[in-house]
C-alpha cells in the first residue's frame, strides 16, 4: 500500500474505531443527509493526508462517520470536482480510501440538469449507466493493482441488486424515481445548447460536473455503487431561460428531504 494511504488512514484512525460499512458522497446542496448520522465523528478533509479541499458551494469538506439506522457508515458532505482543478487522482483519493477503511458500498447522489424532456426539474434519477464526457479518467497511469485490474469492466458498475432495491423502496415510499444515463461533463460552464442536443443523441437522460470518476474508482476497486440524481433544472436550451446555480441550489434544498428518506430507507435494507 501507498505511504500516502497509510498515512490517511492513521489520521483516522486516532479519531475513531468505526468500521464503515457503506460510503455515501452527498452532491451540491445534498450534505443533509450526514445531519442524521447518530453519534458523529467528524474529520475536515483539511486534517487527512493526501485529501484535497472541497472547494465547491455546498459543499462542506469535511468525513462524517457514524450510523444512521442499522448501518455504520462515512459519508463525504462535500465532494471533489475535476473543475475545481483536482486531479483524477485526487478525486479518486477518497474513494480508495474509503474502501481501505472497510467499506463494501458506495451510495452517490448528485444534483444534476435534465437531458431527457420526459423529466421535470425536482425529479430524482436512479442512475442505471453513464457516459463519460469529461476526457479524463482516474485510471488512467500506472495501475494500482492492490486496487483494482487494468482493464476494468463496467457493464455492471451501477450494482443490479442495488438499482433493484432502490427502486423498490421508492416504489414503498410513493415517490416517482425516473432511470436513465448520467453524462459526466467537466464543467465548470454549463453545456452549450448544442452539446445537450449532441448528448442527447448520445443516450443520455441526465447531466452533471461529478460521480464518473468515483463510480470509476469504486468500480475498478470491486465496490457496489448506487447512484442518484437530484434533477435540478432542465439542462441547457430546453426552456429558453439561461440556466442559474441558484436554481441548482433551490431545487435541491427544495427536494433534499425526499432523497434523503430514500436513501435512509435504501440504506436499512442494503
Ligand atoms: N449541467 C451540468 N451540471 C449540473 C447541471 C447542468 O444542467 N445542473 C446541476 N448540475
Amino acid at each position: 500500500m501507498k505511504e500516502i494511504y497509510k498515512k490517511a488512514l492513521e489520521a483516522i484512525s486516532s479519531k475513531t474505531d468505526l468500521v464503515p460499512q457503506v460510503g455515501i458522497i452527498l452532491g451540491s446542496g445534498l450534505g443533509g443527509l450526514a445531519q442524521r448520522i447518530e453519534n458523529a465523528v467528524v474529520i475536515p478533509y483539511a486534517e487527512i493526508p493526501g485529501m484535497k479541499a472541497s472547494t465547491a458551494p455546498g459543499h462542506a469538506g469535511q468525513f462524517v462517520l457514524g450510523t444512521i439506522g442499522n448501518k455504520t457508515v462515512i459519508c463525504m458532505q462535500g465532494r471533489l470536482h475535476f473543475y475545481e482543478g483536482h486531479t483524477m487522482q485526487e478525486i479518486a483519493f477518497p474513494v480508495r480510501l474509503m474502501k481501505l477503511l472497510g467499506i463494501k458500498t458506495l451510495v452517490v447522489t448528485n444534483a444534476c440538469g435534465a437531458v431527457n424532456t420526459s423529466f421535470s426539474i425536482g425529479d430524482l434519477m436512479l442512475i442505471e449507466d453513464h457516459i463519460n464526457m469529461m476526457g479524463a479518467n482516474p485510471l488512467t497511469g500506472e495501475n494500482e493493482a492492490d486496487f483494482g485490474p487494468r482493464f476494468c469492466d463496467m457493464t455492471f458498475a451501477y450494482t443490479p441488486r442495488l438499482r433493484e432495491l432502490a427502486a423498490q423502496v421508492a416504489e414503498e415510499q410513493g415517490i416517482l424515481l425516473q432511470k436513465g444515463v448520467y453524462l459526466g461533463y467537466m464543467g465548470p460552464n454549463y453545456e452549450t445548447p448544442a452539446e445537450i442536443r449532441a448528448f442527447r443523441t448520445m443516450g443520455a437522460d441526465t447531466v452533471g460536473m461529478s460521480t464518473v470518476p468515483e463510480v470509476l474508482t469504486a468500480s475498478h476497486c470491486g465496490l457496489e455503487v448506487l447512484a442518484i440524481s437530484l434533477i435540478t433544472n432542465m439542462a441547457a436550451g430546453i426552456q429558453k431561460v439561461k440556466l442559474s446555480e441558484q436554481e441548482v441550489i433551490d431545487t435541491a434544498a427544495a427536494r433534499a428531504k425526499v432523497l434523503q428518506g430514500l436513501v435512509e430507507g435504501i440504506l436499512e435494507r442494503i
